[in-house]
This record gives structure tokens, C-alpha cells and sequence, in this order.
């Protein structure tokens, strides 16, 4: 794949979540395509896309009616698979031990989908909690931004001067915000 998997914000280097590939086409039932496509069209600069709500029984097609939207609007597919575990933190940056030892950043599907401008579907989502709600407000209305605490300062290397920590210790945890650009189109689709 022609993608590169990493990328450096503010210094940190974060490595994104590979998109979603094979997708059924979808058959049928233009009209509610139109309608999700209608969701995430912008008519001005500063418009935003909504990020509609899909409900409907199980196996009615909600998933794959999201992902072929996205096809037809040519944007990367990104899919959180939620559950009544999902954490906020898990819908952003998680830090794993890198091979070398040193802690490695790893976006989630979601945060991939807005740095890349793909479309993002929160399968499940009805089953996550109030809580992982909450935390994408911030993205979800006109801020189009998340922070993230997304690990302990490791040393000096790590963290450029532009990151905003969320205190003064050298353990505070490092915050950083990832702004989603408005130039271009972005979905989320929640699947209940
Ligand atoms: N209009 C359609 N065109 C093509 N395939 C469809 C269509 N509707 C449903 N399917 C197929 O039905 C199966 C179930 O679809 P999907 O997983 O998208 O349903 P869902 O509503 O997300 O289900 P769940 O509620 O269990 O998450 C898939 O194999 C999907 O390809
Ligand atoms: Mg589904």
C-alpha cells in the first residue's frame, strides 16, 4: 500500500489505523444512500457534515450502507468496532510498547479517519457508554477537535514545544489537541 502509516504531530510520531478495503457493494435502496450522502455534503466553506445516526434491525445493512456511501464519495474507511468497554481514550491515541522499547502512539481508526479525511463508521456505537459519547462532543460539534491525553512524558526527547502538557511535573501527562481540518469532507456514521 501507497500510504504511509506514520505521521509526526508536534513532534510525536503517530501511527496510523490501516483503512477498511473490502467492502459488498450495495444493492438497491437508492434512496437512503442519497440520504446519507446528502449528511455529509457541504454547500459552504465553513460548513460541517453531520454525522448521522443509523439505526434499524440487525443485519438490515446499516454497515455496509455507510461504508458504500463512503466509497461513493471516495474516502478512506475507517471502522471502531464500540462495545460497553469502549473508553474515550480508546477512541483516540492508545501508547503501546514500541520493538525497541520506547512507547509507540497509535491512532485509532477514528483519529486516522480525521487526519486523513475518511470517513469514519462507529459500529456499535449504541452500545458504548455516555461517557466515550462525551468525550467526541468536541469533534462532533463546531470545535471539530479532540484532546487527547495520551500518555506520561517519557524524557526530553519526546514532546516538542508545542505541546501543551497538563501540568508542570515531568510526569503530567502530555495533552494534545487533533484539530480536524475543515477543507475537506468528513462523516462519522454511528450504527446503533
Ligand atoms: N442493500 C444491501 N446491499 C448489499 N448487501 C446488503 C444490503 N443490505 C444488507 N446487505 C448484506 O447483509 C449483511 C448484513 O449487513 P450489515 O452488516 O451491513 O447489517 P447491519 O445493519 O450493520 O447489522 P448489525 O445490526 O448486525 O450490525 C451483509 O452481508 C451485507 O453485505
Ligand atoms: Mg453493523
Amino acid at each position: 500500500m501507497s500510504l504511509n502509516p506514520v505521521i509526526e504531530i508536534d513532534g510525536i510520531e503517530l501511527h496510523l489505523a490501516r483503512p477498511v478495503e473490502e467492502i459488498p457493494p450495495w444493492i438497491g435502496q437508492r434512496e437512503v444512500l442519497l440520504q446519507l450522502l446528502a449528511a455529509w455534503s457541504l454547500f459552504a466553506d465553513d460548513d460541517a457534515p453531520l454525522n448521522p445516526r443509523l439505526l434499524g434491525k440487525p443485519g438490515v445493512g446499516k454497515t455496509t450502507l455507510a461504508c458504500a456511501a463512503a466509497r461513493e464519495l471516495e474516502r478512506e474507511i475507517y471502522i471502531v468496532q464500540a462495545t460497553t468497554d469502549t473508553r474515550p481514550e480508546d477512541l483516540l491515541v492508545t501508547p503501546v510498547l514500541g520493538p525497541s522499547g520506547g512507547v509507540r502512539y497509535m491512532a485509532s481508526p477514528l483519529v486516522t479517519a480525521m487526519v486523513r479525511g475518511g470517513v469514519c463508521i462507529l459500529d456499535e456505537g449504541n452500545r458504548m457508554s455516555e461517557k466515550s459519547w462525551a468525550s467526541l462532543a468536541p469533534l462532533l460539534d463546531h470545535r471539530r477537535s479532540v484532546d487527547s491525553v495520551v500518555a506520561p512524558r517519557q524524557g526530553p526527547d519526546i514532546g516538542g514545544a508545542t505541546i501543551r502538557r497538563g501540568g508542570g511535573s515531568p510526569r503530567a501527562p502530555l495533552r494534545r489537541r487533533l484539530e480536524q481540518p475543515r477543507d475537506r469532507t468528513r462523516g462519522a456514521g454511528a450504527n446503533g
